[in-house]
């Protein structure tokens, strides 16, 4: 969502934010806007839409100096307009924030009767104020008192117009962290807005407070004031892999890394031939008493659980299921210390699986974290972590983080099954070797995009189409489904495929594209006749399928073939062709294939 970059050193300032911010560009936003401590004082540019306007802005009227903060907001209160992009302020505080501040509206009443006027509808202008409110000379103590005045979850980062120089921020519920150059610093919500500069950050802590000086110099301190000693971290990101190199768009990029992320995430935890993950801190024996897995995410990560219940269940016998994050702590759910809750995130900081695994934790339930961004809140705060290694993502659409997902998740199910006792060693090595089978097989799954590219010829000119599958396949279906809508704007729906008759059927006429997942040879003659019924509707069936299944050239109108592989492992390849033809099908109708509109990379708000 919104991004947030401060600088101070001895290069200018203006340069290195419109740099950080266009490396946060990829979270989604639609506006901008910088502070620099000028000759003339804290001055402050900002516009609506891309950070394309704002460099051109500041172009024309250049903000000299060496110290600054900058942002790209992502709309929540107020609409995207030049005045509501932050940063926010008054003549003496200048403020940019992610997050919400949910008691805004009190807080704007207090500061009215004080005397403040307001002239957009942000909570930030709202904390900007209460932190001029708060502060009396000492920059650490305003923000202290302001801080306390708050509730919600921010990250801000200020600027104080009688300290020039000088770069403070604080966090709650938000990331935010500090880098260390030579002879300068940085504050980002994202490590990926300053990897060009430095790998080594500080991570925030809630209520911590880092002021940044002129030469660079970060300290930390408590809401007391008490210094506090931090572990300086190190990236383990390159900036090369958060670059396109040489790809039209990021997303085709992470497709094709699919094979290397899925290798890298799969292979360090398979010991003697099983999965061990002893390396992770999780002892052998960990899962034996294990009663039930309940995995919670959204989006694609939820999806990517779907495919985690279908072979968790299947190997391990143990009841696994999938709740989306926004509604599981809404309903109250039935939790007890013999099960394990596993979260699901690419980001790490999606507010609504943070908020899952905090009640799981409040509820003594053991929680365990797949999350490919170190040091982000939920990796800290779970109590283990299965860190996936799919380097950055960038594009909005999450494709190689899916992938890694599942890879782990299959680690998991064979784990989980050989400490059960479900399986012996001989049956865990056999289906590794499975796993790792399909993985390499990813590689032949990513020449199906010619295939899917012809598929995506047909697909531009629709506006709805169903996606249709049995077991994983259905699971597969919704990925695809959700994928295609999000980057290319055709309304989708995903149907178990025995389920159409159910009442859908009745929206297949003439023309209609069914994209019908048929990977899982069991079932294979149960969907052949739900596509039949779909056809002789008029369908026109878009097949994807193993490359030896037998299967009538009666039953679609357009095929693509995938390597041969159990049905168990199908869905690592199956996914591939799904996300090509997304991605075709975006480009074809010209769409912005890495940042669809409304969306945000990281959904840091509830
Ligand atoms: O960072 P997370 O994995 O927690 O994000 C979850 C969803 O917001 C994310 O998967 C979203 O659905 C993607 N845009 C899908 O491509």
């Amino acid at each position: 969502m919104c991004g947030i970059v401060g600088y101070s050193g001895k290069q200018q300032a203006v340069r290195i934010l419109l740099e950080g911010l266009s490396a946060l560009e990829y979270r989604g936003y639609d506006s901008a806007g910088v502070s620099v401590f000028t000759d003339h004082g804290l001055c402050t540019t900002k516009s609506a839409g891309r950070l394309a306007f704002l460099a051109e802005r500041l172009g024309e009227r250049p903000l000299p100096g060496f110290c600054g903060i900058g942002h790209t907001r992502w709309a929540t209160h107020g609409e995207p307009s030049d005045r509501n992009a932050h940063p926010h302020g008054t003549e003496r505080v200048s403020l940019v924030h992610n997050g919400i501040i949910e008691n805004y509206a009190e807080l704007k009443a207090m500061l009215s009767g004080k005397g403040y006027l307001f002239e957009t509808q942000t909570d930030t202008e709202v904390a900007a104020k209460t932190v001029d409110y708060c502060y009396d000379g000492d920059p650490i103590a305003a923000i202290r008192k302001a801080c306390g005045m708050m509730e919600g979850s921010y990250a801000f980062g200020v600027l104080f117009a009688d300290h020039p120089g000088k770069v403070y921020g604080t966090r709650l519920n938000s990331p935010l962290l500090a880098a260390v150059g030579e002879g300068e610093g940085f504050l980002a919500s994202d490590i990926s807005a300053v990897l060009s500069y430095t790998k080594n950050y500080y991570a925030l802590e809630h209520g911590e407070i880092v002021t940044i000086d002129a030469d660079g110099k970060i300290t930390v301190t408590d809401m007391e004031g008490c210094p506090i000693e931090k572990e300086l971290l190190t990236a383990q990101w390159d900036v090369e892999q958060a670059q396109k190199n040489g790809f039209d768009h990021f997303m085709r990029k992470e497709i094709f890394e699919q094979p290397t992320a899925l290798y890298n995430t799969v292979h360090p935890r398979i010991i003697g031939g099983v999965p061990d993950f002893s390396h992770d801190g999780i002892a052998p024996g960990f899962f034996k008493d294990i009663t039930r897995i309940q995995m919670v995410a959204c989006g694609t990560a939820s999806y990517a659980g779907c495919i985690g219940k279908n072979i968790i269940e299947k190997l391990a016998r143990v009841p696994a299921e999938v709740d989306i994050a926004s509604e599981f702590r809404y309903r109250d759910p039935i939790l007890d210390p013999t099960q394990l809750v596993v979260v699901i995130s690419q980001s790490g900081e999606t507010a609504d699986t943070l908020a899952a695994l905090r009640l799981a934790k409040k509820q003594g339930v053991k929680t365990l974290a797949i999350v490919n961004v170190a040091g982000s809140t939920i990796a800290r705060e779970a109590d283990i972590v299965l860190y996936t290694y799919a380097g950055p993502e960038i594009a909005v659409a999450s494709t190689k983080a899916y992938s890694v997902q599942t890879g782990v998740l299959y680690l998991l199910a064979i784990r989980v099954a050989l400490e059960k006792g479900r399986i012996g060693e001989e049956k865990a090595k056999e289906l590794v070797s499975g796993l790792l089978d399909a993985i390499e097989k990813t590689n032949a799954a990513l020449l199906t995009d010619e295939a899917a590219k012809a598929m995506a010829a047909i697909m531009k000119d629709v506006e709805d189409c169903f996606f249709i599958g049995r077991g994983a396949d259905f699971a597969l279906c919704r990925e695809g489904s959700l994928k295609l809508k999000e980057i290319s704007y055709i309304h989708s729906e995903a149907y178990e495929a025995g389920e159409l008759k159910h009442g859908t059927i009745s929206l297949i006429t003439d023309g209609v594209p069914v994209i019908a997942l048929a990977t899982q040879t069991a079932l294979l003659p149960k969907t052949i006749s739900n596509i039949k019924e779909t056809r002789a509707r008029g369908a026109q069936v878009l097949l994807i399928c193993k490359e030896s299944d037998e299967i009538g050239e009666d039953v679609y109108d357009h095929i693509i073939r995938l390597p041969d592989l159990d049905d168990l492992f199908a869905p690592i390849t199956g996914v591939i062709p799904l996300q090509l033809m997304a991605y075709h099908t975006a480009v074809a109708r010209g769409c912005d294939v890495d940042k669809p509109r409304n969306l945000a990379k990281s959904v840091t708000v509830e």
